[in-house]
């Protein structure tokens, strides 16, 4: 069952029915100003950091489900309702929820009037806009009244939800004609407000929520808008709202259309606390100014979409298979770049006060979009370079505003620095910029420590290398990627000493899947030392590659598949020998894609293995037999019930990393296969069974021992959307960027016969079409570039050509 429909074209999914089995979300914002915004018109909007500078308060696991947000209400006659269903639930004539790239347009029309609000954060601006449109379908005129409502948060959103006695004093607002600016904190000089305008004359106000909503009232029919008036409050210390009112007239056909600011500003340098506490409102109204009039509100966002279709526009394909085009094009960059935006701090299923930029989901991130913004993927490296360690360990995660590494997580994930790898190795392979390993990058966010960015490579390989246990394989210390296996949990004998905030003494659990990165990056890390003229440092690094390799091959192989790892006590786990647990998805993809096992004949074992074992419709799971007891040797993972999360869930993420080692050994049919069942464009169809957006991946959905198998969770910030856009463009259909120029290497399924492509690469244009074996004598096999045939699949790269004409035809 559907709750909407793609439409391709506009670069939208239409919501027609507000009652969806979980709020739909929409992200908006690309630089520093960004607001979740449900299809009900619930969420809230935030200054760069969700937890630091939140402008409006959310309630998570609030009942009902999803009721605050940035919210209209329509007192017509006594009829009360919202464009966007949401808080009255009223029902509607009519409702539909268009979200588009970066910006959601929601209406809702009831006896005759339709009400439409657009909103979207606009380019280089600090401010969401909403653009509400009035209109009077019905064959009378209309008399009514429209309340526009966000409730203020007070800046730390933790502080927010925690610090009563403190907050129920400190808020304070200021109303001028139709602003009402909120400068709660500004007295402290933290030198930031807020503010909420429209651009016509108001006929009342609200700022103080008892006010408005009423002391024992909900937010469902606020007390003024059952009374239709205004109590003009002004709100002083308890909680500070905005709410504008303005009385409407509208003739038969007749159309208003109102602009609503929600803005944040900075008075910088007036930091003096001896100034009296009165806003410096100049950064306000020149912003207000900027998107007064509706003709400006479309210009913006016309700029906004145009903005979108450039970042697209990197990487585009034409082909016959829709579902999957619409994914290539449009939903998975799209997500893509959320991720780059919000890394796992802020989403429906992330507080945003808990977790904000991590390490290592952070530089997987980098690999969905370095190719639409890579001066920002830059940026982004030298950041997260900036939290390592000098012994090449990092911060696990930081937060966005300060930039500084949580200390609060540590560190002690040992697959970490392989990641920082992965994304600079990404990152050179786009853009052909070598001289960010020149760039210097303080270790521990302390500049007097700071060193090239290729020693942070070097550190990074270094790390791993300097830390195998007595297998000959990488230690997983606190985790690898898989956070919740906790191997070394135990100090000393099982049932003593439970350790979960770090590395207890002398860990010696081993990864099978770090072993699997450490050959793949640590290749690309030899690489980059040849490429650098660090020859015999490429050499060295390749012998102890080797050395891994072998001991994956001797320590790492348990018959049929690879092995997980060893616990703190030398067992195995993911072995046929355990009675739970007995294959994990992750050694599996890992070891293929380094390469493991290819030449040996294991690849193929250990992938048919996956397919028999761990394979579902809807996915495949992360392990089987799913743990049905908890064990405190083995950390986290068996905390969750069978089924859910990292026990046997099917984590989307690593499902890709399946498809890519498909077409490693060459199964376009199958490599396929996996990358459709968990695809949202292929999931729609059961969107009453998977329950989050259709249009984006989830963290995980349940696996076959779970109670809800094929309900997903956690949609939006996940390594899945990068990963999963790497599997499909650069693996199925190919074309990815190597050292010396742009790679086209597909492995397709028989039911891709063709497609083309228009791949942006180092400042030129590449037009590809490839055609997949078709049996016809005729079409000889070959890589030709402006039609003459090429050696290998990598075309080397010219500098100032502009223009590449490629055809392929697979044989
Ligand atoms: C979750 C993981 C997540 C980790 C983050 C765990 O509880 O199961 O999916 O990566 O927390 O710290
Ligand atoms: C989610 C985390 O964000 C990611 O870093 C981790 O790899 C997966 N969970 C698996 O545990």
């Amino acid at each position: 069952m559907k709750y909407g429909y793609f439409n391709d074209q506009e670069k939208e999914y239409i919501i027609t029915a507000p009652d969806t089995p979980l709020p739909w979300i929409n992200y908006l914002g690309s630089e520093n100003f960004f607001s979740l915004i449900s299809n009900t018109g619930g969420g809230y909007s935030f200054y760069k950091d969700a937890k630091l500078l939140r402008l409006t308060r959310y309630r998570y696991n609030n009942v009902p489900l999803d009721s605050n947000g940035h919210y209209y209400y329509i007192n017509d006659n006594g009829t009360i309702w919202n464009p966007g269903w949401q808080p009255s639930q009223t029902p509607l004539d009519f409702y539909e929820c268009r979200h588009g790239l970066g910006y959601t347009c929601y209406s809702g029309k009831k006896n005759g009037l339709k009400a439409q609000v657009t909103a979207f954060v606009p380019l280089h601006d600090p401010c969401e806009i909403h653009k509400v449109t009035l209109k009077n379908e019905g064959l009378g005129s209309k008399e009514f009244t429209l309340f526009s409502y966000v409730e203020f948060c007070l800046w730390n959103a933790m502080d927010d939800m925690t610090n009563f006695q403190r907050n129920l004093s400190t808020g304070e607002v200021e109303v001028e004609g139709s602003v009402i600016y909120h400068k709660t904190e500004y007295r402290e000089r933290r030198n930031h407000f807020a503010y909420y305008s429209v651009n016509a004359d108001i006929d009342g106000f609200d700022t103080d929520r008892n006010t408005f909503v009423g002391t024992y009232g909900s937010n469902k029919e606020p007390d003024m808008v059952q009374k239709n008036r205004s109590g003009n409050s002004l709100a002083s210390g308890w909680s500070p709202i905005g709410s504008h009112r303005l009385s409407i007239h509208l003739d038969p056909g007749e159309e208003k259309v109102l602009v609503f600011l929600l803005g944040y500003a900075e008075n910088p340098g007036e930091h003096k606390w001896s100034a009296p506490n009165v806003i410096n409102k100049e950064p306000a109204t020149l912003v207000m100014k900027k998107y007064r009039t509706a003709a400006q509100v479309d210009q913006a966002l016309s700029d906004l979409k145009k903005n979108w279709e450039n970042l697209l526009s990197t990487y585009s394909v034409s082909m016959a298979d829709e579902k999957t085009a619409r994914m290539v094009n449009i939903w998975n960059q799209y997500q893509c770049m959320v991720t780059f935006n919000l890394s796992r701090s802020a989403s429906y299923y992330e507080s945003g006060t808990g977790r904000g930029m991590g390490f290592r989901d952070s530089c997987q991130d980098l690999l969905g979009f370095v190719h639409m913004v890579p001066e920002r993927a830059r940026e982004r490296i030298l950041d997260i370079a900036s939290t390592q360690f000098e012994d090449g360990s990092a911060y696990h995660q930081y937060q966005p505003l300060t930039k500084k590494g949580n200390m609060d997580i540590g560190s002690g994930f040992n697959d970490d620095p392989l990641w920082l790898i992965a994304g600079v190795s990404a990152y050179l392979r786009e853009t052909g910029d070598w001289g960010i390993l020149e760039e210097p990058v303080p270790f521990d966010n302390d500049v007097s420590k700071s060193q090239p960015l290729m020693e942070h490579l070097r550190r990074s390989f270094g790390f791993t290398k300097l830390n195998l246990g007595p297998h000959g394989l990488p230690l997983i210390g606190r985790a690898d990627w898989n956070d919740c296996l906790n191997l070394n949990c135990f100090s000393t004998e099982p049932g003593e000493s439970f350790q979960t905030s770090g590395p207890s003494e002398g860990p010696v659990a081993e990864s099978v899947m770090i072993a699997g990165m450490y050959v793949k990056y640590g290749k690309e890390y030899a690489q980059i030392c040849r490429m650098t003229g660090h020859a015999d440092e490429a050499l060295e690094a390749e012998a102890s590659v080797q050395e891994v390799y072998d001991a994956v091959l001797r320590a790492g192989w348990d018959g049929k598949w690879f092995l997980r790892a060893y616990d703190a006590f030398g067992g195995k786990v993911g072995s046929k020998d355990c009675e739970e647990g007995k294959i994990f998805i992750e050694p599996q993809g890992f070891c293929v894609m380094g390469g493991i096992g290819l030449a040996e004949g294991l690849a193929e074992q250990a992938l048919d293995s996956v397919k028999e074992q761990l394979d579902t419709p809807y996915g495949i799971l992360i392990l089987q037999p799913a743990y049905s007891v908890y064990h405190k040797h083995l950390g986290e993972i068996t905390s969750y019930p069978p089924g859910y999360k990292e026990n046997g869930g099917i984590f989307c993420h690593n499902n890709p990393w399946i498809t890519i080692a498909e077409t490693m050994i060459g199964r376009g049919n199958r490599a396929f296969e996996v990358y459709r069942r968990t695809c949202p464009a292929y999931t729609e169809e059961i969107s009453e069974i998977h329950k989050t957006e259709p249009y984006v991946y989830s963290q995980m959905i349940a696996g076959t021992d779970a109670k809800n198998f094929g309900e997903a969770k956690n949609s939006w910030l996940t390594g899945t959307a990068a990963w999963t856009f790497v599997s499909i463009s650069q693996h199925i259909l190919g074309i990815r960027p190597g050292f010396h120029g742009l790679i086209v290497d597909p492995c397709l399924p028989d039911s891709i016969k063709e497609f083309s492509a228009v791949r942006k690469f180092r400042g030129a244009e590449y037009h590809i079409h490839v055609k997949n074996r078709s049996g016809d004598q005729n079409d000889a096999p070959g890589l030709f570039v402006d039609g003459r045939p090429i050696e290998g699949n990598e075309i080397p790269y010219t500098e100032g050509k502009k223009e590449y004409h490629v055809m392929l035809q697979l044989g």
